[in-house]
C-alpha cells in the first residue's frame, strides 16, 4: 500500500456497475498517479450471502445490509451509487448532507426536476461529485474532443448517434425486480431514453456543446409484461425506441436513435460528426479506433483513416501498456476515477458533475415531452 492519502469509498449495489466500479477502485494507482489512494472500505447489497461473496470476490472490507449504514459511517470518504436510477436521489442527497463526496452512476435521476433537488443539495454540501457517463473516457472519444477542440473540423454541420440493443424483443421477457428493472419505469424513469440515449446525449453535449430544441418519437412494442416482482400482467410504461432530431446552439443538426429491437446489435454506440473540413466517427464494438477524415489532405491521398488510439500520444494511453496494444470497456471507469481524484486534488473538479449531469436530463425530459406531444420541444438551459 501506497503513503498516499486514502480515501475510504462505500459501494452501494454489487450488480453490473458495482462490478466495473470495484475493478476500477482497485487498479487505478497500479496505471496512474493519482493524489489519493481509494480504499475499498464498505460495499451494500440487500441479499446478505449474494453480498458477502461480492466483497469477498472483489477485496471490499466490510459490508452493510441497509445503504444508510454507509452513510452513517464516519469512516466513509465517497458514497459510490451503483443501484437503479429510481434510489439515485435519495442516497446521493442523504450522502451530500453528512458530508461525504459522490460518485452516482448515470442517469442523474428519473427527470430534471429531480436532478435539480440533486444538484441543490450536492451543492450546498459543497461536496465533490461526479456522475458515471463512463464514454467521454474512452481514449479514442477523448482524443474526439481533442480534434475538435483543436479546431480542425471548422463549423460542424451533423452530429449522428445511435445506441442499439436488441434484448427484450422477447414478449414473455418479464419486467421490473433483478437484472429487469430498466423495462419498469418506476424504476427506470424512461426506457431507451433515459438509459442509452442519456450515455449519446452526454457525449454530444461534450463535443458539440448545447442543444436548443428536439422533436422525437418513442414506441412502446410490447404494451403488457408479467411484473417479475408483483406477478401480475401490467402495462410496459417505457420507451422501448426512440428517435429525436435536435439542433445544437452551434448551428448544426442532429439525429439520434436508440432501440432494444435492432435484432442483431448488442451494444451499437456510436456517433460521427461532420465539420466542413473533416469528419470523426466512433464505433462501441471497435472502441480503440477513431475514424477521421481530412479535407486538407493531398487530393490522391485523402480518405478516411482508421486511427488506432493507443499511442502514447493519445489520451490516457501513456499509462498503459505500449504503442499497438488496446485497452477496453472497463478502462474507461478506471480513467473515470483517475480524473475524479486528480479533480479533488487541483480543485478543478472532473466532468460530468451533478450540475453537468443535469443538462442530459434536461435533454430527455425534452425528448419524452416531444414524444407525447408531436411538438418541438426547447431545451431549458442550465442556469
Ligand atoms: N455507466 C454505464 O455504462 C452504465 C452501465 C450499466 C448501468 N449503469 C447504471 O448503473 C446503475 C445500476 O445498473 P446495473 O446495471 O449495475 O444494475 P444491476 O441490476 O446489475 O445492479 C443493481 C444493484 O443495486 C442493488 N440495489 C437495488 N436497490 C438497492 C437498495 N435499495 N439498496 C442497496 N442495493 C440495492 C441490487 O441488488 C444490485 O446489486 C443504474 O443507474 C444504471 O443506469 C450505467
Amino acid at each position: 500500500m501506497s503513503n498516499k492519502k486514502t480515501l475510504n469509498v462505500g459501494i452501494i449495489g454489487y450488480g453490473f456497475m458495482g462490478r466495473t466500479h470495484a475493478n476500477a477502485f482497485r487498479k487505478v494507482t497500479n496505471f496512474f498517479d493519482t493524489p489519493f489512494q481509494p480504499v475499498l472500505k464498505a460495499a451494500c447489497g440487500r441479499d446478505g450471502a449474494k453480498l458477502k461473496a461480492y466483497a469477498d470476490k472483489w477485496g471490499w472490507e466490510s459490508t452493510e445490509t441497509d445503504w444508510k449504514r454507509i452513510i452513517e459511517r464516519s469512516d466513509i470518504d465517497i458514497v459510490d451509487i451503483c443501484t437503479p436510477n429510481d434510489s439515485h436521489a435519495e442516497i446521493a442527497i442523504a450522502a451530500a448532507r453528512a458530508g461525504k463526496m459522490v460518485m452516482c452512476e448515470k442517469p442523474l435521476s428519473l427527470d430534471g426536476k429531480q436532478g435539480e433537488e440533486m444538484v441543490r443539495e450536492i451543492e450546498k454540501a459543497g461536496v465533490a461529485n461526479m456522475v458515471w457517463y463512463n464514454y467521454r473516457r474512452v481514449p479514442a472519444v477523448t482524443l474526439a474532443k481533442q480534434i475538435i477542440e483543436s479546431g480542425k473540423l471548422g463549423r460542424i454541420f451533423h452530429y449522428r448517434a445511435k445506441f442499439l440493443q436488441d434484448w427484450t424483443i422477447n414478449a414473455d421477457l418479464p419486467q421490473g425486480g433483478a437484472g429487469l428493472w430498466r423495462l419498469d419505469a418506476a424504476a427506470a424513469g424512461s426506457g431507451v431514453t433515459g438509459d442509452l440515449l442519456a450515455h449519446c446525449i452526454d457525449t454530444a453535449l461534450w463535443l458539440n456543446g448545447s442543444i436548443d430544441n428536439v422533436s422525437a418519437m418513442t414506441e412502446t412494442f410490447v404494451k403488457e409484461r408479467k411484473h417479475q416482482l408483483t406477478g401480475q400482467v401490467e402495462k410496459v410504461e417505457i420507451d422501448d425506441a426512440c428517435a429525436f432530431m435536435a439542433r445544437f446552439g452551434n448551428g448544426s443538426l442532429a439525429t439520434f436513435e436508440s432501440t432494444r429491437y435492432a435484432r442483431g446489435h448488442k451494444a451499437l454506440n456510436t456517433f460521427e460528426i461532420n465539420g466542413e473540413n473533416a469528419s470523426i466517427a466512433w464505433d462501441l464494438h471497435d472502441l480503440h479506433r477513431l475514424q477521421f477524415f481530412d479535407y486538407n489532405d493531398e487530393g490522391q491521398y485523402r480518405g478516411w483513416r482508421s486511427i488506432h488510439v493507443t499511442d502514447p500520444d493519445h489520451p490516457y494511453m501513456g499509462n498503459w501498456w505500449v504503442p499497438g496494444l488496446a485497452i477496453g470497456y472497463e478502462h474507461s471507469f478506471v480513467h473515470q476515477v483517475a480524473d475524479f481524484l486528480q479533480g479533488i486534488g487541483s480543485g478543478k473538479p472532473a466532468s460530468p458533475t451533478f450540475r453537468d449531469a443535469l443538462e442530459t436530463q434536461y435533454v430527455c425530459d425534452a425528448v419524452l415531452s416531444s414524444a407525447r406531444s408531436g411538438q418541438w420541444v426547447n431545451v431549458p438551459k442550465l442556469s
